[in-house]
């Protein structure tokens, strides 16, 4: 399959602008599952919780989802891309997959960081893995790559790809990556974006990591850029390191716990 990491700098307060951004990176490339950001529908620094629920959308009733819908299906493909969700006067910092066929899958951020604490309730999706017709896709949200468990988790539930938007602003995460996607032994696409909101700047370097931890791809620190690549998600079905040792039936749960599938 062909994967696209979508690198850009989502305007805050200004959907149609997104939408346009969004609508013309997707359409100057053929892929078969573009990666964007986290928030990508609204932004990311609100000043306070009464702007991020104005930027806000339902998951039913959005704009943004639904010209993202009309692409996939325009192009045969899949999307993956943060999403500011609104239900009843909640919000949530999600990441939604999308198919030809419509909405294929929701996961909201579980791992809240700085003053999103104060604008989002954390996930109660779970750590959910989606059936795609290329294999399994499991979605985390940027600050959720600090949790080595979350990873794990959605590898155990057989994930071969775990898609990662983001809105990174630390400069650790794409170090460890690579690292992540070695031990679990999956692909791992983070697209992140670029640009500064008030005193926050975001890292850019969008990348992606095959199961030996190698990097497929890596964007730059701060130009908006569709990167793209042929992966084959079957690789990600074969947790053996050495012909004796394979990363998942070698752990000793018996010793530190076990985040097998309940
Ligand atoms: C982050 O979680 N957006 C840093």
């Amino acid at each position: 399959m062909r994967i696209s990491l979508v690198q850009y700098a989502p305007k805050l307060n200004d959907p149609q602008a997104n939408i346009d951004a969004t609508s013309a990176l997707i359409q100057s490339n053929n892929s078969d599952l573009y990666v964007l950001p986290e928030l990508s529908n609204s932004g990311y620094n609100f000043n306070g919780f009464e702007e991020a629920y104005r930027a806000s959308e339902e998951l039913d009733n959005s704009n943004f989802i639904k010209a993202l819908l009309a692409l996939a299906k325009a192009k045969n493909t899949l999307i993956v891309s943060g999403f500011c969700e609104r239900e009843n006067r909640r919000l949530y910092n999600s990441s939604v997959l999308l198919g030809p066929n419509g909405i294929i899958g929701l996961y909201r951020k579980l791992h809240l960081f700085l003053n999103e604490k104060d604008i989002f309730t954390p996930g109660n999706k779970e750590l959910p893995v989606f059936d795609t017709p290329w294999g399994k896709i499991g979605m985390l949200v940027c600050f959720d790559w600090m949790f080595p468990e979350a990873w794990r988790k959605l590898a155990l539930q057989g994930a071969q790809l775990i898609a990662h938007p983001s809105n990174l602003v630390l400069p650790y995460c794409q170090s460890v990556v690579p690292s992540y996607a070695l031990v679990n032994r999956c692909f791992i696409a983070t697209a992140n974006r670029i640009g500064t909101e008030d005193q926050l700047t975001f890292t850019g370097q969008s990348i992606l990591a095959n199961p030996n931890g190698e990097v497929l791809l890596r964007a730059d620190t701060d130009k908006s850029q569709v990167l793209s690549t042929e992966i084959d998600l079957h690789l990600a079905k074969d947790k053996f390191i050495t012909q004796k040792n394979d990363a998942f039936k070698d752990r000793r749960t018996d010793v530190y716990g076990n985040l097998d599938p309940k």
